[in-house]
C-alpha cells in the first residue's frame, strides 16, 4: 500500500470537516477524489501531505508518517490554492524545489528545463509576472519534479485553458502507465473518468463511496448520477 488511512477526522474548531474517513490505495492506482463545495476533500489531502494535523486517525504515506522527510521526495503535491514565492522566475523555483527534494542529487537542471518547456513556462520571467494559468502550470511542474511515486492534485484544472487539460491528462495517463499513483480531487468528472480507475465521494466530511469506475459505471449507469445519488440525496 502507498496510502492508508483510517478513521481521519479533522476539525477545525468545532467544525467537523473529516468525519471518519477510511480508505487506502496501492502502488499505481489512480484515485479521484470527489465530493461538492466544502465537502472535506482539500482538508483531507492537507492531513494527508502533513499540512494539517487531524484530530484524529492514522495515516500512513509512502510508509512514513504525513510530512517526514522519508516520503517528501517520493511525493508531489499540487495545493488548490496558493502561489509560490513570486519573485522567483519558473526556473528558480524548480531548481529550488529540485534542490529540497533531492539534496544528493547533482544536475538538476536537465528535468528543470524538461519541466518549463512541457508546461510552456517562460524559465526568466518572475513568477508575479506569469498569468492565472501560468501559475497553475508552475504549481502543477513541481508535483511531478524527481519522479514521484505518488501525485497528489487538488483541483489541478483550475484556471488551466483547454489544450493544456488534455495535455496533463496525456502527462497524467503516461505517469500512471509507468506505475505512479495518482490522486486527484477534481469537480470536472468526465477529466476523472479519463484520468482514473477508482473515485471516492466525500459528503459532509464522510466517505459515501468508493468504488472502481467501471463498478460505478454499471450501479449508477454514470459518474454524474452516482455523484447525485450520494451526495444530492443528502
Ligand atoms: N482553515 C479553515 N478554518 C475553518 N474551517 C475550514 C478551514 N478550511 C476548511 N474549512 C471548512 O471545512 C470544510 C471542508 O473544507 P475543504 O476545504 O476541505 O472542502 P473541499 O471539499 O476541498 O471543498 P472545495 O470543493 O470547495 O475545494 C468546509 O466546511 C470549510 O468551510
Ligand atoms: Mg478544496
Amino acid at each position: 500500500m502507498i496510502l492508508e488511512v483510517k478513521n481521519l477526522e479533522v476539525r477545525y474548531g468545532l467544525k467537523k470537516a473529516v468525519d471518519g474517513v477510511s480508505f487506502s490505495m496501492s502502488a499505481g492506482e489512480s484515485v479521484g477524489l470527489l465530493g461538492a463545495n466544502g465537502a472535506g476533500k482539500s482538508s483531507t489531502l492537507k492531513a494527508l501531505l502533513g499540512m494539517l494535523r487531524p484530530s484524529g486517525g492514522e495515516i500512513k504515506i509512502l510508509g512514513g508518517e504525513p510530512g517526514s522527510f522519508s516520503n517528501f521526495e517520493k511525493l508531489g503535491f499540487a495545493p488548490e490554492e496558493g502561489v509560490p514565492p513570486d519573485y522567483l522566475s519558473g526556473k528558480e523555483y524548480l531548481s529550488f524545489v529540485s534542490r529540497l527534494k533531492k539534496p544528493s542529487k547533482r544536475e538538476h537542471s536537465e528535468e528543470v528545463e524538461e519541466l518549463l518547456s512541457w508546461f510552456e513556462l517562460d524559465p526568466r520571467k518572475p513568477i508575479r509576472e506569469y498569468s492565472k494559468g501560468m501559475k497553475r502550470r508552475i504549481t502543477l511542474a513541481q508535483a511531478f519534479l524527481g519522479e514521484p511515486d505518488l501525485v497528489v492534485l487538488d483541483e489541478p484544472l483550475n484556471g488551466l485553458d483547454p489544450l493544456m487539460i488534455v495535455k496533463l491528462r496525456n502527462r497524467l495517463n503516461e505517469k500512471r502507465n509507468k506505475g505512479t499513483g495518482l490522486l486527484y480531487s477534481s469537480h470536472i468528472l468526465s477529466e476523472v473518468e479519463k484520468c482514473c480507475s477508482r473515485a471516492i465521494i466525500l459528503n459532509e466530511g464522510k466517505l459515501v463511496l468508493d468504488a472502481p469506475l467501471d463498478a460505478i459505471q454499471s450501479e449508477y449507469g454514470s459518474i454524474e448520477n452516482a455523484f447525485a445519488k450520494t451526495v444530492g440525496d443528502s
